[in-house]
């Protein structure tokens, strides 16, 4: 469901380490992670899953959550990253934290998750509405859904560095993004697609934007 699988796989293990310095080290990241962590809004003792973790920048935020109770599962296909997010883990002697091999778009679970997160994901799928649904179902009704994405800015203010944003989306990231006529174009639709759905998904569903308008956060529980 997500396209090229194997491309992704191969940046995302090629570029690891580097990835994961600008994951967590950009300026002002870790307060949007923070920020995307509160809006889920996951409760002490629950379990939470983040699709498409990565190196596990969000990891420390969500586990702050849940307290010492609770469980997060990181779910990534790249080996490379995962091994970044499990050295984290370890380093840290999170035991309640766990990574695993797998499609975020059919992930190997089926029960007990009571939220599910996924940061700068969605715009790598094909059909980001019916992966959105899909999460929704896993949670069940009651349980919260949280997007936080990147996408360009329609504020004036900011439209200037729209083609700075053009140049990260061309050049840093893998075919799943850049691979086409209209890359950028293709990730505003996406992240938008996936942002609507969660709010047609969700009652009280929260959606703000952040850093000129080029960060997407949306947050709310299943109806
Ligand atoms: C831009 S990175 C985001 C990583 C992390 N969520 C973060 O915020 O730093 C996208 C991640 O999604 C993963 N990914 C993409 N499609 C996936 C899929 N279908 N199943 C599992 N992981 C996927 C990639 O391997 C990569 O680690």
């Amino acid at each position: 469901m997500s396209d090229p699988i194997g491309s992704t796989q191969q940046f995302y293990t090629r570029w690891a380490w580097l990835y994961d310095l600008v994951a967590v080290h950009t300026p002002g990241i870790g307060a949007v992670r923070r920020t995307a962590a509160a809006r889920l809004d996951p409760q002490p003792g629950e379990t939470v899953v983040e699709m498409g973790c990565g190196s596990g920048a969000n990891l420390p935020f969500l586990r702050e959550r849940v307290g010492p109770k609770g469980r997060v599962i990181g779910v990534d296909m790249s080996p490379g990253v995962l091994a970044v997010a499990s050295s984290r883990v370890e380093r840290h002697g999170w035991e309640n934290v766990h990574v695993v091999r797998a499609d975020a778009t059919e992930p190997p679970l089926e029960e007990g998750v009571d939220c599910v997160f996924a940061s700068l994901v969605v715009g790598m799928f094909e059909d980001p509405v019916t992966v959105v649904d899909m999460w929704a179902g896993l949670v069940g009704s009651g349980g919260r859904v949280g997007l936080l994405d990147l996408a360009r800015s329609s504020q004036r203010v900011a439209r200037p560095l729209n083609g700075l944003f053009r140049q990260f989306v061309t050049h840093a990231n893998p075919r799943s993004v850049r691979g086409s006529s209209d890359p950028l174009g293709r990730l505003d639709r996406r992240v938008a697609a996936a942002h609507r759905r969660l709010g047609q998904r969700c009652q009280n569903a929260q959606y703000e934007t952040h850093a000129l308008g080029f960060v997407r956060l949306s947050g709310g529980t299943v109806d």
